[in-house]
C-alpha cells in the first residue's frame, strides 16, 4: 500500500514530549493488535516550539515501557504543511485545537481536527487530555488510559465512517 492510499493521522499537543508522543506509541500498538499498521501513517507533534528535537520526557517513556511501547518520536513543531500531510489532527486539548485552528487556511483544513478525548467513550467531562508535564507518574498512568480508550474509540469511528475494516 503507498503512502497516498493510507490513513494519515497526526497527534498535537503542547510540547510534543508527553501527550502526544504517547498517545502516538499507544495507537500504534493499537492498529498492531488489529494487524492495522500497513494502512495508517502516523506522527504527533506539538503546537509550541519548547522541545523541538527532544526525546519524549522520562516519565512518559516508562509508563509507555511498562505498557511494551517504546518511544522513540523527537519532538517537533505543528506546521502549516500538517494540514496538507495529515487526513485527522487529534489534538490533545482545547488549547491545542485553538492554536491548531488558529493556522488553519480554510474549512476543509478544519474538518480534519478532532479533540482525541472525544472518542474515549468513558469521559463525560471536558474532553481534554489532563496535561501531566507538571505532575506526577500516576498523571502520566492517566494519560496512558485515557489515549489508550480514545485510540480504540477513534479505530471504531473510522470502521463506523467505512474508512477500515476490522477482521
Ligand atoms: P505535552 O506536555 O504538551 O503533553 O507534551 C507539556 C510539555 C512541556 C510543557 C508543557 C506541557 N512545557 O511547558 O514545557
Amino acid at each position: 500500500m503507498n503512502n497516498g492510499s493510507k490513513i494519515k493521522v497526526l497527534f498535537v499537543c503542547l510540547g510534543n514530549i508527553c501527550r502526544s508522543p504517547l498517545a502516538e506509541g499507544v495507537f500504534q500498538s493499537v492498529l498492531k493488535s488489529y494487524n492495522l499498521e500497513d494502512a495508517f501513517v502516523i506522527d504527533s507533534a506539538g503546537t509550541s516550539n519548547y522541545h523541538v528535537g527532544d526525546l519524549a520526557d522520562d516519565r512518559a517513556r516508562k509508563v509507555a515501557k511498562q505498557n511494551g511501547i517504546i518511544l522513540n518520536h523527537r519532538a517537533r513543531q505543528f506546521i502549516s504543511q500538517d494540514f496538507t500531510n495529515f487526513d485527522y489532527i487529534l489534538v490533545m486539548d482545547h488549547l491545542n485545537y485553538d492554536a491548531v485552528l488558529s493556522i488553519s487556511k480554510d474549512a476543509n483544513d478544519q474538518q480534519k481536527v478532532f479533540l482525541f478525548r472525544s472518542f474515549d467513550e468513558t469521559n463525560i467531562d471536558d474532553y481534554n487530555v489532563p496535561d501531566p508535564y507538571y505532575g506526577g507518574d500516576d498523571d502520566f498512568i492517566e494519560v496512558m488510559e485515557i489515549v489508550s480508550r480514545a485510540s480504540h474509540g477513534f479505530i471504531k469511528f473510522l470502521e463506523q465512517d467505512a474508512k477500515i475494516s476490522i477482521a
